[in-house]
């Protein structure tokens, strides 16, 4: 069996691998980690799920996706899923970019929250040409065909977007939905999408009804209508974009509260606070607390994975920085959900470098070199329950190639270079238990580390 490799030295092989790895144009990269040691482990502890904001172009980034697929467990499309990505002329759909975020996210055991479905912004000039009769038509085949794609696949759909206006009106915003069909737009975009995707969560989500205000009760009351009306809504998501023009609200945990008491789910959505520091991290801290103040407050989503591909990458919002180090305000919202920061294993950006999901752990090392090849070895172990089988996805550099596998069984995903590894014989094992997989190398040239995956288990 191999030895596990101590956590600082994996640490250092992860740094050294995102560098060769991203030079030679991999994808995944390599390293290993432990439940309570990641957002995604410690949110889930707590019952929560702890995502972020994807873009589909960065997923070739090697530090971006291992940062991304160790940290966290549900992940949003950014822009992939907006009606101009996906419909960009009437009833022609297109679903390359958010189709490759879904199976990046899929392919490493995380959720997905669908953003978003009708949203008067990134809306292709021909909707707002079309009439009332029409707009109702194209709106709810819109919903129809989005949410028929990724039927089963996503956790949560924002369902409608923004629709109240700033300010203290408490007053619908004008947008081609709102104008031509009226207040009762919202109601029939609900009441499609739950005949579509009835397993999904429908959401309500804006931004700046994160505390009490004029808006935010107008949001309240009209989920409350809904509510006691039978229309379909599950949750309301709080954007939660805050900087020095606004902050995080004193009564947030009390707003979330009292939406949570009209029978909803709610959702922290798009959360990013402009900082740095200890400061940062103290309003980081208090937002992950208000959520874990209220039950049904289901899971948070930071929106991106690093300051330097955010909105408001000159405000530094996020919880990496741009050379995807961890900031203190990663370590405050660590430690809020009650994980272990450097808790024994690799887990992703800056400090460290990896992937995981929680009920086992892949520990790589390398077993023999020599001139032209190697032999690496993982050892699956299980964590604090028993599992019947695992997974863990392994990318060698692509001039590369693997040569034999052996205690394992490998699906190719690209040539010999990017195999889903899964047990033969050695599928089941007690809580706490280790097996092993081996395989042989060629290196073609490239001595570089493969990448290991975080580990799946069932
Ligand atoms: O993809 C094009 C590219 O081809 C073109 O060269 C470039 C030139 O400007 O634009 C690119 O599109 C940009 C797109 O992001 C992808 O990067 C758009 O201009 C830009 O407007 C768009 O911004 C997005 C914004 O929504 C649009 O409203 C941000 O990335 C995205 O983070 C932001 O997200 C919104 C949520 O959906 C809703 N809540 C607020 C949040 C922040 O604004």
């Amino acid at each position: 069996m191999a030895k596990k490799i101590p956590a600082r030295a994996r640490r250092a092989l992860s740094v050294l691998t995102a560098g060769v790895l991203a030079a030679a144009g991999v994808v995944s990269l390599a390293g290993t980690a432990e439940a309570a040691g990641t957002l995604g482990d410690a949110a889930a502890a707590k019952g929560r799920y702890f995502g972020t904001a994807v873009a589909a172009n960065h997923l070739g980034e090697a530090p971006y996706a291992s940062t991304l697929d160790a940290q966290f467990d549900s992940v949003t499309p950014e822009n992939e899923m907006k009606w101009d990505a996906v419909e960009g002329s009437r009833n022609s759909f297109t679903f390359t970019a958010a189709d490759q975020i879904v199976s990046h996210a899929q392919s490493k055991g995380m959720k997905v929250r669908g953003h978003t479905l009708v949203w008067h912004s990134q809306l292709p000039g021909w909707v707002g040409g079309l009439g009332a009769t029409d707009l109702r038509a194209a709106m709810n085949n819109h919903i129809t065909q989005v949410m028929t794609h990724y039927k089963g696949k996503i956790h949560s759909w924002d369902v409608v977007n923004e629709a109240f206006q700033d300010g203290n009106s408490g007053a619908r915003r004008s947008s081609p939905f709102q104008d031509k069909l009226g207040d009762g737009f919202i109601e029939e975009a609900f009441r499609t999408a739950r005949t579509v995707d009835p397993t999904a969560k429908l959401c309500y989500n804006d931004y700046n009804t994160d505390g009490r205000n004029a808006k935010s009760d107008a949001v309240y009351a009209m989920a409350k209508d809904f509510k006691q009306r039978g229309v379909p809504i599950d949750c309301v998501g709080f954007q939660s974009h805050f900087n020095s023009n606004s902050p995080v609200p004193s009564d947030y945990r009390a707003n979330l509260q009292r939406f949570a008491d009209l029978g909803l789910d709610v959702q922290i959505t798009e959360l990013d606070i402009e900082g740095s520091g200890s400061a940062q991290a103290a309003n980081y801290t208090s937002v992950v607390n208000a959520c874990l103040a209220v039950t049904r407050c289901t899971g948070l989503t930071v929106w991106g994975v690093t300051d330097k591909y955010s909105w408001r990458s000159s405000g530094t919002p996020l919880l990496f920085d741009g050379d995807y180090n961890k900031k203190p305000a990663y370590d405050a919202v660590l430690a809020a959900l009650g994980g272990t920061p450097d808790g024994g294993g690799d887990d992703g950006g800056g400090d460290n470098g990896g992937g995981n999901t929680g009920s086992c752990t892949a520990t790589y090392t390398q077993t023999a070199t020599w001139n032209g090849g190697y032999n690496g070895e993982v050892t699956v172990k299980a964590g604090s329950s028993g599992i019947t089988t695992w997974s863990v996805p392994v990318t060698v550099p692509s001039s590369q190639q693997v040569s034999a596998l052996w205690n394992g069984a490998p699906t190719w995903n690209a040539g010999n270079t990017v195999m889903t590894v899964k047990p033969t014989y050695n599928g089941t094992l007690a809580a706490g238990a280790s097996t092993s997989f081996g395989f042989t190398v060629m290196t073609n040239g490239n001595t570089s580390a493969p990448a290991v995956g975080a580990c799946t288990a069932s």
